[in-house]
């Protein structure tokens, strides 16, 4: 019906790829995550926070220290707009891309008790890009729209055998693929494929549903053209461990990058005549942050006394928890 429906307005591209779409079909009934928790929900905001907190961070991780555990502290959109951001920083803790956590605060305050379901409504929201408004209206009402995350981007490269393409070309590719018959299944099963089948380095391209119309299957490598390799920045930041009568001075920091999170005062020179009493090496995305932390008697800087004791009740980055730990503190 809807295949004739396409045929007589002559968009024969939607029926194209029947036979692929059956293939990944078939493909995710026999070895699709549908175990995972957010595909086990029709709740918009349960599908919301997962793929929040999927945009930066592995399924591994969100899955096992995560996603449970921020639903428990706040099952629905409505208690996110009654905590205090601090509070939504404090379980976030740890994921990094604290934005997200600002994100998902705002966007609560605007749009509880529910999170619309229309991708038109969900793009006017802080933080929701057209890809995350994709996947929580297909997951949430099987809308027929096409989620475009970096391993389906990997997917299109190859079967389109593109090396290079802009970012609208990339969003025309999906919405060609697209199964709009299943569009549940097809994205769940297209993300599944890039993170299983179609892997960056080791593409497993005979056991791939796409394989038999895929452009690229000859040279998969070759798609998308590598980009040059930035090397990463060092930077050393010089941190101040200040403690008196068991409290320890801590900053709040205000701004995008981490703000709303604690963290130890940070000087631009080593305090003179101090070796440091930890060391620790953090990796971000883009530079890689040498922290020297030293010991200081004065109390001259400005910040919060927080007990020692309590550390672990306020949110800090993974940077700090680290320091911790060198420190012997918390677990
Ligand atoms: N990454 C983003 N969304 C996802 C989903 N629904 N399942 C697995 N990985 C994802």
């Amino acid at each position: 019906m809807r295949v004739s429906f396409f045929i007589a307005f002559g968009t024969i591209r939607f029926m194209h790829y029947i036979d692929i779409h059956n293939e990944i079909r078939n493909w995710y009934r026999r070895n699709g995550r549908d175990e995972l928790p957010w595909r086990q929900t029709d709740d918009p905001y349960k599908i919301y926070i997962s793929e929040m907190m999927l945009q930066q961070t592995q399924v591994k991780t969100v899955l096992e220290r995560y996603y449970f555990p921020f639903l428990k502290r706040f099952p629905t959109l409505q208690s996110v707009a009654e905590a205090s951001l601090d509070e939504v920083l404090y379980a976030w803790q740890g994921l990094g891309y604290y934005r997200r956590a600002r994100y998902i605060h705002e966007t609560a305050k605007i749009a509880a008790p529910d999170l619309p379901t229309d991708v038109e409504s969900l793009v006017k929201l802080p933080g929701i890009g057209q890809s995350t408004a994709h996947a929580v209206a297909v997951f949430s009402t099987h809308a027929p729209v096409a989620v475009l995350d970096a391993n389906v981007k990997r997917i299109l490269y190859r079967f389109f055998a593109k090396e290079r393409t802009t970012p609208k070309e990339l969003w025309q590719m999906a919405d060609t693929l697209l199964d709009r018959e299943h569009p549940y299944e097809y994205n769940q099963a297209m993300m599944d494929i890039g993170a299983m089948v179609c892997l960056p380095k080791a593409p497993k391209c005979d056991t791939c549903p796409l394989s038999s119309r895929c452009q690229g299957k000859e040279d998969p490598l070759k798609y998308p053209a590598k980009k040059a390799k930035k090397s990463r920045k060092s930077v050393v930041t010089h941190y101040l461990w200040i403690e008196k009568a068991e409290k320890i001075l801590m900053i709040k920091r205000h701004g995008e990058l981490l703000g709303g999170l604690y963290e130890l005062p940070a000087v631009e020179v080593a305090p003179e005549g101090l070796k440091p009493i930890a060391q620790i090496v953090h990796d971000y995305t883009h530079f890689r942050r040498i922290a020297k932390i030293y010991r200081l008697e004065n109390d001259a800087v400005e910040g919060e006394w927080i007990e020692k004791k309590r550390l672990d009740e306020i949110a800090v980055s993974s940077l700090e928890k680290k320091i911790f730990k060198a420190l012997g503190i918390g677990d």
